[in-house]
């Protein structure tokens, strides 16, 4: 049997693999804060990226690995492809960190290795213990993932498991690469391996999975059954494709089913003790946060973070809960910190208030972008009455977050109705401080806007998403927009905040085209996708 840490590790890779959606690029500070929030929700291994695919994406993992996580902290581990220009780079990103692992992957499907890779078995044998044995030059804590696992012929995985362990890997991953195995049959595999691998015993088995069939955390939780004990998933869900596991539906499945799932890790069903170390009542606040960055709207339907997963939030069977919350309810909201929304603040609330609410909600904010906050509050606070935390925290991620800004909105101001042409007159700013202003007719407020900004920065590009929700109930409630740009085949994503819908559009949209812009001079390599090319 794999090594057993006697509960299951949660494996973030939300700023990694969920970065891969397109649209979620991320930029430095957000990744960051998500990072600092994933310290804080308590999961035990960060992926913080893959450096070798920009050099944006080496600072970041740089960066996180600088400044989060330390002694106690959670690990801060990069990912490399087999080969050693990969995992030099990821060993130099990581190397500021206290705790740090690198993860290195090679596909063992036959077919990743004759379409992909164009390597035959005998290979990719030879490849695996070599750059293991380089990966452990740098660090001590070494990963080795074999991708496509779930499509391989389980008796080369064995072969290949075997060689990494032996060259110094403390940790096998098993990726369900394409979503394609269902709960029984990857369960199997886990316990094939277990019985198989002479030398498992040296090595913490983990899970990794897409969701293509949606059943990701279904064949997480059998693979936990069979001795996974790391789970590697990303908040909310997100993805390529129909995304990872989603962590919170793993840890919450955890905790709600601890009684069901304690005998698989030789306790008691009814021993207390945690099946991870995740603080539960972090989840829905870093899944705002994931959200609102990566501009990845959460499905109203979604478990646990949807807006209707709660009965007594949506409204649904509101009698039988008030009259006993488990006729309907399996999780206390209160337990995945769906407080009842604080109202923190008004109009009379000075500086250090809000300073220290925010702070409370775990934003530590530097001088100037508290400043830009404190600005912003007290916009709203002129606006709507009463100022929740959720508008605290609409305020700060849509604010304070954003790229270097190419394009500065300085003026909305639009005229539509019954009998009027919807007609928008725009201001922006370019990064010299040019102010230029022009009219545009569209065939609602909002398109208006559009073609107004589209005629000010002349960027061409294809709006494919835009969507209204509001952040709080009431009818003087900011209105969030979430906005995706088609370019060049790629897609930007842009969010905003505001009482007034259509400024919060044009907000959004102006976010979304600084970092098309942004991502302009950047190029960035895909782990899975791009082939090794000065191999090893
Ligand atoms: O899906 C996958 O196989 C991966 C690996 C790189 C772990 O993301
Ligand atoms: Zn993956």
């Amino acid at each position: 049997m794999a090594k057993d840490p006697g509960r299951v590790l949660i494996f973030d890779t939300t700023l990694r693999d969920g970065e891969q959606s397109p649209g979620a690029s991320l930029n430095l500070e957000e990744k960051l804060a998500i990072a600092q929030q994933l310290a804080r929700l308590g999961v035990d291994v960060i992926e913080a990226g893959f450096p070798f695919a920009s050099q944006g994406d080496f600072a970041a993992v740089q960066r996180i690995a600088e400044q989060v996580g330390g002694e106690e902290g959670p690990i801060i581990c990069g990912l490399a492809r087999a080969s050693k220009a990969d995992i030099k780079s990821c060993a130099d990103a990581i190397s500021p960190a206290p705790r740090k692992r690198i993860h290195t992957f090679i596909a063992t499907s036959d077919i990743h290795l004759q379409h992909k890779l164009r390597k035959t078995r005998k290979e990719v044998l030879d490849i695996v213990p070599e750059m293991v044995q380089y990966a452990k030059s740098f660090s001590d804590d070494v990963e080795f993932s074999c991708e496509d696992a779930a499509r391989s012929d389980p008796e080369f995985l064995y072969e290949v498991i075997k060689l990494a362990i032996a060259a110094g890997a403390g940790t096998i991953n098993i990726p369900d690469t394409v979503g394609f195995t269902t709960p029984s049959e990857f369960g199997e595999l886990i316990s094939g391996i277990n019985k198989n691998v002479s030398n498992i015993d040296e090595a913490i088995l983990s899970v990794h999975g897409h969701n293509d069939l949606g059943l990701a955390v279904a064949n997480f939780l059998e693979a936990v059954k069979n001795g996974a004990r790391q789970l590697e998933c990303t908040i909310n869900g997100i993805g390529e494709r129909a995304g990872n596991a989603a962590l919170e539906e793993l840890v919450m499945a955890l905790h709600v089913r601890r009684r069901y799932f304690n005998p698989f890790f030789g306790r008691d069903s009814d021993n207390p003790t945690p099946l991870t170390a995740v603080r539960t009542e972090e989840i829905t606040k870093t899944s705002r946060l994931v959200s609102n960055l990566t501009g990845m709207v959460v499905q109203p339907n979604k478990a646990i973070v949807g807006a209707n997963a709660f009965a007594h939030e949506s409204g649904i069977h509101q009698d039988g809960v008030l009259k006993n919350r488990l006729t309907y309810e399996i999780v206390d909201a209160k337990t995945v910190g769906l407080s009842d929304n604080r109202i923190s603040l008004g109009k009379l609330s000075g500086r250090s208030a809000v300073r220290a609410r925010l702070e409370e909600l775990g934003y530590d904010l530097t001088r100037e972008d508290l400043n830009e906050a404190f600005a912003r509050f007290k916009d709203l606070a002129d606006r709507k009455r009463e100022i929740t935390d959720r508008d605290l925290e609409a305020i700060v991620s849509e604010q304070v977050m954003q790229p270097e800004a190419r394009f500065q909105l300085h003026l909305v101001q639009v005229s539509c109705g019954t009998a009027l042409k919807p007609t928008a007159t725009v201001t922006i700013s370019d990064q010299d401080g040019r102010e230029q202003t022009t009219v545009a007719i569209g065939t609602g407020p909002v398109d208006a806007v559009c073609k107004a900004l589209d005629l000010l920065t002349s960027e061409p590009n294809e709006l494919i998403e835009f969507s209204v929700k509001s952040v709080t109930e009431g009818i003087d409630a900011l209105g969030e927009v979430t906005i995706k740009l088609r370019h060049d085949g790629m897609i930007f994503s842009g969010h905003s905040a505001d009482t007034d819908v259509v400024v919060a559009a044009a907000q959004a949209y102006i976010n979304a085209l600084n970092r098309l812009v942004a991502s302009k001079n950047k190029q960035s390599i895909h782990p899975q996708h791009d082939v090794v090319k000065a191999n090893l």
